[in-house]
């Protein structure tokens, strides 16, 4: 991706420390979070200093780098570090089985982020396709270079019909509470993609209104028979989308795929603290003695799904 004319990927390995672009700080302040340990690496995928499925996997991988004077305490301290998406247990398994097989950890790594990128191209290639002129777009949360290291899922399509001089116009999801919506605006901003952000709420009116043409989300695991989970109000959406006659794709690699799992009902749903819905920038914006509940992904079954775009090509479903 491009940041103030420059070209830079969400996360890279310099000097022997894995560097990622902070989200919890974007899109107020640019700021780079170095991970010297593999603890590091577990606090930035707590903390989501990086997130999305594919980088939260090249993450992991890395993390296996930093950690690999004891492999295997590094590699359960990476796998619980969160429970949803499927592509930190695929990246983990990479790394093991790559080093089992004599490679050096950090080729490995190197060789994961790149099929990662390149993975993430193609599906730029091929959802593009899907993209005419003059399309109003809607997605969820971002699935952009930031969540893939570089060209993102969801959006890849979009940028590259904007590159192609395609006129579009996304519709943002401000994907509460941890605001992913804004990471994305960011994303569209430095693409000069047209695009607003809207409350999550009002989606289902632009849906209905005619207002939204195409709707792409990215996906965190989709299961066997291809439901899948994705960030919280994903599901909603698309219901809406389908009720609506809108065309819902789902962007993503085949390292999100999870052939261990015959349907959605078996996907962990990870719970978040609450203080992320009742404090924002250090400041409580409703009293503590409100209970909350915080789950951070919902299921979307198969059949609101119009297909799926990976490296592969298009999968109708
Ligand atoms: O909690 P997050 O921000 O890590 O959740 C991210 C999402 O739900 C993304 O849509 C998904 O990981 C796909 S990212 C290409």
């Amino acid at each position: 991706m491009i940041v103030n004319g420059k070209k830079i990927k969400a996360l890279f390995f310099k000097d022997n420390t894995l560097k990622i672009i902070d989200q919890r700080k974007l899109p107020f302040k640019f700021e780079i979070y170095t991970a010297k340990t593999v603890d590091d690496v577990v606090y930035a995928i707590k903390e989501m200093i990086v997130r999305g499925a594919p980088a939260i996997g090249v993450a992991a991988a890395y993390g296996v780098v930093l950690g690999r004077h004891d492999l295997i305490e590094s590699y359960k301290k990476l796998k619980s570090s969160r429970p949803t998406a499927f592509d930190l247990f695929y990246a983990l398994d990479y790394m093991l089985d790559n080093i089992k097989r004599g490679e050096k950890p950090k080729d490995i790594a190197k060789k994961y982020l790149n099929d990662i990128v390149n993975r993430c191209k193609k599906i730029g290639e091929n959802g593009e396709k899907l993209i005419q002129d003059g399309m109003k777009i809607l997605t969820h949360c971002n699935a952009g270079a930031l969540a893939t290291v570089d060209y993102g899922t969801a959006l890849a399509p979009i940028r590259l019909a904007n590159r192609n001089g395609k006129k579009i116009f996304v519709f943002v999801d401000e994907t509460r509470p941890r605001c992913q919506g804004q990471l994305t605006s960011w994303e569209l901003k430095n693409e000069g993609i047209n695009h607003c952000l809207i409350v999550d709420n009002a989606a289902g009116y632009y849906l209905k209104k005619g207002d939204i043409d195409l709707v792409i989300t990215g996906a965190d695991r989709i299961a066997k028979n291809h439901d899948f989970a994705n960030k919280i109000g994903t599901y909603e959406k698309a219901v809406i989308a389908k009720e609506n006659g809108i065309p819902f794709y789902v962007a993503a690699p085949l390292s999100t795929f999870d052939n261990n799992i015959s349907s959605g009902d078996e996907i962990i749903i990870e719970e978040r603290n609450e203080k992320e819905l009742y404090n924002i920038n250090g400041k409580n914006i409703m009293p503590l003695w409100i209970k909350i509940k915080n789950p951070a992904f919902d299921v979307t079954p198969k059949k609101y799904v119009t297909g799926f775009i990976t490296e592969n090509g298009i999968m109708k479903v």
